[in-house]
Parts: C-alpha cells; structure tokens; sequence
C-alpha cells in the first residue's frame, strides 16, 4: 500500500512514520506537513536517506494539492495526524482549530475522494466525549457507543471532524476508520504539553506548573504503543468504524509530576499550582476493549516503564530540547531545503 501521512513532522505523525517504514519497508510513504510551530523535521532524521520516505511541504486545506499528491504517487491510503492539538491555544485562539482540524479534514476528505484513494485512516482524540466523572468507576469509560460531547474549541474541532469522515463514508461510499487515542506521551513531545514540559522543567530545576488542584484525570499510552494500534486500524480496522486507543493508565496530573519527579532526582518543593485551565474536563478514561478484541492489538510499555524511558531520552536529547525552546529547530528546514520557513 503506497501511504500519505499527514502531519508526519509532529509528534505521533513522526512516530507512525518511522514505525511504518521499520514495519513495512517495501511500502513508499509520502509525508505531507505545512511545519507550522508544531512540526520540526529533525523528528524525521533516522529517515533523511530513507528512499522509501518523502517529504513534502504542503497543506491538508490545499484540496487541490493534496488531490494531485494522490493521483501522482498513486497513493491507496491515508492516515491524518496533521491538526492544531493543544488545548491551550484553543482556548486563546479557536480559528485556526476550526481551520485546520475541520476545513483541513473536509478538504482531505475530497481530495481523497476524488483521486479514489481506497482507504482514509482519521486520527481522533478520546477529549471528543467530554468528560467523565471520579476515578475509579470501570464503567464510566469513554467507549465508540459514547455520545460526543466536546467542551473545549480544540476538542469541538476534533468532534466536527470525526462528523465530517463518517458523512463521506455514508454519503459517498468512503472507505474511512476513526482511531480516538487517548494522552500520548513519549520522546519527540513538544514541550507545551504537560509530561515534557513537566520532565525539563524537572531536569533544569525550574518550577513545575500544575493547573488548579492536579487532580485532573488523563489515561496515558506511550506512542509507538498508540501508533501500533493505528497501524492495525489502517490494515482491518472495518469500513464506517471507529476504534478506541488507550492503555488503561488512569493517573491524576500529580501523580504524573510527581513520578517525574523522583525520575529526575528532584523533591516535590518545585510544584507549584497555578490558575485552573478555562473549562478544565475532570477526567478522560477510555475503554479499548473493541481494538483488543476485535484487531488483537495490545499495549506493550506499562505506564511507569514508559515513564522512564521518555525521561531517558529527554535527557539523551538535551540538543533537540534546546534547539525547540530556542527556536532554531526551524533553521534545519533551511539547511535542508535552501529555503526559509515563513
Ligand atoms: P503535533 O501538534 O505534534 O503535530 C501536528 C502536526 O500537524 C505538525 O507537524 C504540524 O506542522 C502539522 N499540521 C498542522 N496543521 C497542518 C495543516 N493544515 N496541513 C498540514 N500539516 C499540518 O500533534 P500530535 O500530538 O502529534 O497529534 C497528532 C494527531 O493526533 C492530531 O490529529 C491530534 O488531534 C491527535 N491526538 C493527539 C493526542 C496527543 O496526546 N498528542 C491524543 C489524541 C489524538
Ligand atoms: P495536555 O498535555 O495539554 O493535554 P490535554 O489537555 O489534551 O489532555 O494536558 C494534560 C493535563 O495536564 C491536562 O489536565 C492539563 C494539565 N496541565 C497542567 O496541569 N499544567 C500544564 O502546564 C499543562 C501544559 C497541562
């Protein structure tokens, strides 16, 4: 199957990328990213002399660039991470959510369409429920049958979407499948959600910033355990479905900071709460039952090993951290392409 994955230079996009090319070598992907502030192709290095791998700098709005894309690389199936995917800027700035999550979906979707791509692989988000009520209540899961209830603009934006694949798949035959993952954590992170930017402030001995009373609940997977799973919808996820992603790892913001803590060597003194988020959902856990059971996936990192292992590599990659928070990860795009990014 000749791959289009879109928002390839982020975080998961770049893991699925690279999982992809270690998993099926013979399978070409064209990468499609606009590198807004989110997409750093040093995410894309280990690929640099990959032959099976090209990068394109394009955006999912442009239908007609994406349709041509698709007619002249013969391209049987997409998988779209490319979005806006931070909450807080949401919160301060809903246009260009609306812009690249929605409009940037639909007019993938006709690109799609009209090029006759056989399969369309749309990456969701667990947030599109809403929120759920205290920890500990197995049966108050996010599961595919949950009604959509977005409260925040990041998560309408995500929830209009998902509306939008599954009217192409009914309307027009689309063969479409919706992952809805739940809290990705890993190496690659841009520093602006809460485990990276919680694990450098740790590392630097900076204050470590937790909103309202950090008894916020998120059910974390670490990303290439995500990226297998939507490697599996993309092979037998059924046509018109949508399939869960999570890994059964319920933890309040300060266990989180806290277990980041001790795995930097650091004591709790550099907590501080701040101002609560607007509209703060309380708890997101997500019942990955129908993957399991349906597409034999399963999660392989425990949380805590995870953990570790993220911190590891923060620590191993002190150079790509710093050349994020500087901003000078944008300047490999000129050393690479002889161009500036605007
Ligand atoms: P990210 O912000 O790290 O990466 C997004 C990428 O999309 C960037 O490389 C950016 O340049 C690109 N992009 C943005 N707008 C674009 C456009 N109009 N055209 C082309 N490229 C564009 O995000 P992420 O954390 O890797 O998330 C990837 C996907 O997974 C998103 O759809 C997000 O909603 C979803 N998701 C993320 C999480 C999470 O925990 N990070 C959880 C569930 C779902
Ligand atoms: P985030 O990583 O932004 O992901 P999402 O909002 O999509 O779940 O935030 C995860 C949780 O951490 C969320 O409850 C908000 C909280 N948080 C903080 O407490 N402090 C921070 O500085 C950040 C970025 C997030």
């Amino acid at each position: 199957m000749k791959l289009l994955v879109t928002g390839g230079a982020g975080f998961i996009g770049s893991a699925y990328v690279r999982l992809a090319r270690r998993n099926r070598p013979e399978a070409p992907i064209v990468n499609v990213d606009a590198l807004t502030y989110a997409g750093n192709l040093e995410n894309l290095r280990a690929l640099e002399t990959d032959p099976g791998h090209l990068f394109v700098r394009g955006d999912i709005r442009d239908t007609a660039a994406m349709h041509a894309l698709c007619r002249e690389r013969q391209i049987d199936g997409i998988v779209n991470f490319a979005a806006e995917s931070h909450v807080d800027r949401s919160i301060m700035a809903a246009i260009p959510f609306l812009e690249a999550n929605v409009a940037g979906t639909l007019s993938l979707l006709e690109a799609a369409r009209k090029a006759g791509v056989r399969r369309f692989v749309q990456i969701s988000t667990d947030e599109v429920y809403g929120s759920l009520g205290p920890r500990g209540d197995v049966d108050d899961r996010f599961d595919e049958a949950t009604p959509l209830a977005p409260r925040n603009p990041y998560a309408a934006s995500k929830a209009a979407a998902d509306h939008f694949v599954m009217a192409h798949h009914h309307t027009y035959g689309l063969d479409v499948a919706i992952a809805r993952c739940s809290n990705n954590y890993g190496p690659y992170q841009l520093p602006e959600k809460l485990i990276p930017l919680m694990i450098l402030n740790a590392l630097e001995g900076r204050p470590l910033p937790l909103y309202g009373d950090g008894g916020q609940v998120r059910d974390w997977i670490f990303v290439d355990d995500c990226c297998a799973a939507i490697d599996r919808v993309l092979a037998d996820g059924v046509a018109g479905e949508v399939y869960n992603i999570g890994a059964d790892n319920e933890r309040t913001n300060l266990e989180v900071v806290r277990a980041i803590l001790r795995l930097c060597g650091r004591d709790e003194s550099l907590i501080r709460l701040v101002a609560d988020r607007p509209g703060h959902d309380r708890r997101y856990a997500t019942d990955a039952g129908k993957i399991r059971a349906r597409l034999g996936w399963q999660p392989q990192r425990a949380f805590e090993a995870g953990l570790a292992e993220t911190v590891r590599w923060y620590r191993a990659n002190d150079g790509w951290a710093a050349r994020v928070c500087s901003g000078e990860y944008r300047a490999y795009y000129e050393r690479q392409y002889g161009t500036r990014l605007p």
